[in-house]
């Protein structure tokens, strides 16, 4: 690749400073690319940003990211910068809205303005709400059940049209429960007030929190409690290398599930971190959390055919040893 080549060959990765992109960021550094953050640091940590520049600001600045765009010739963007709490997102939709929608579409006006080619896009399986039957399908129907899943869905609606106007070729990847750190221990899930099921038995292990709630135990599912599809944030990042291979081979725009196809439930998340911590994890049983389906589950064949993704470490209690090493480093650093 000759040096004019290279520089028109940077990926933009927005929200890298957070869980999911900084574990993006790394792999992606790891694989020689030039990378260039843009992150508002506002739930993201600037420290989380290993061997690649970090822009700080939002992705709603358009001067900004026009900028950021021309300066470092970026032909690809891997967009994660959003706000991902359920329940915040239904006590104020107005900022979901805002911050998820609003300010992705001016990312893109953006991107169609500086002709950036391809677009790795950060989505959700709260775009299917409750789905029948406990899992979905790409094609299953989008639902969702929260401003969260909707601010999602409405980002790919607006990729799908951009991309048929002849903007950008876009893979949207939806995940499902994502969880663990990174295998080398360098960068984890630093979020402070979390809700995630895995990163809070963790910290009920280390005594960060007395106990932890189950939410409810009475769920038409194996043992009562909800059951989800949990996918290593390693597997999850390397998603995006490989969507990144398909686009730049020129692959069609597609929508793909990002999971394993398979489901635990609260119960066995808290056992499998009770073995990688050596002790159970103290627990209470408590009423159902409301919006909280059963289960989700993803159908992850498209993937797999899509991309060729295959998954490393489907394994739970890799899962739990990962995401509970770097909660005991939390402890030591805090
Ligand atoms: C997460 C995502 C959501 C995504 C979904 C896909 C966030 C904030 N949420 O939501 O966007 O659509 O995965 O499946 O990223 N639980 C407890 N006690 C707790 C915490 C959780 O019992 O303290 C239970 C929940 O009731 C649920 C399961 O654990 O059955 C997982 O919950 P959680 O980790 O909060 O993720 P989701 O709600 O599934």
């Amino acid at each position: 690749m000759n040096p004019q080549d290279k520089r028109h060959r940077t990926i933009l990765v927005t929200g890298g400073a957070g869980y999911i992109g900084s574990h993006v960021v790394l792999q992606l550094v790891e694989a020689g690319e030039r990378v260039v953050v843009l992150d508002d640091l506002s739930t993201g940590f600037r420290e989380a940003v290993i061997g690649a520049e970090l822009v700080v600001g939002n992705v709603g600045d358009r001067a900004l990211v026009e900028r950021v765009l021309r300066e470092h010739g970026v032909d690809t963007v891997m967009h994660f910068a959003a706000r991902t709490i359920v329940p915040e997102s239904v006590a104020d939709p107005l900022r979901y809205y805002g911050n998820n929608t609003c300010a992705t579409r001016n990312l893109l006006e953006c991107c169609r303005d500086a002709g950036v080619a391809q677009i790795v896009f950060s989505s959700t399986a709260a775009v299917y709400g409750i789905p029948a039957g406990g899992s979905a399908r790409e094609d299953t129907p989008t639902a969702p059940i929260n401003p969260y899943g909707s601010s999602k869905l409405m980002s790919e609606w607006m990729l799908r049209d951009l991309a048929a106007a002849d903007g950008p070729r876009y893979v949207a990847l939806r995940y499902f429960n994502v969880a663990g750190c990174d295998p080398e221990g360098r960068i984890g899930q630093s979020t402070k007030n979390a809700t995630l099921l895995v990163k809070v038995a963790c910290e009920a292990a280390l005594g960060k929190r007395e106990r932890l709630s189950i939410f409810g135990t009475d769920y038409d599912t194996p043992d009562g409690t909800g059951v989800r599809d949990y996918i290593h944030v390693d597997d999850l990042a390397r998603a995006h290398l490989d969507a990144l291979e398909y686009l730049r081979a020129g692959g069609a725009s597609s929508t793909l599930n990002c999971g394993y196809g398979h489901g635990y439930s609260v119960r066995e998340v808290l056992e499998a971190v009770g073995r990688a911590h050596g002790a159970p994890v103290p627990f209470v049983e408590q009423a159902r959390r409301a919006g909280d389906p059963p289960s989700l589950v993803a159908v992850s064949d498209r993937i797999r055919e899509t991309l060729g993704w295959r998954p490393r470490h489907d394994d739970l209690d890799f899962i739990a040893r990962t995401a509970l090493q770097w909660e005991q480093k939390l402890a030591a650093v805090r």
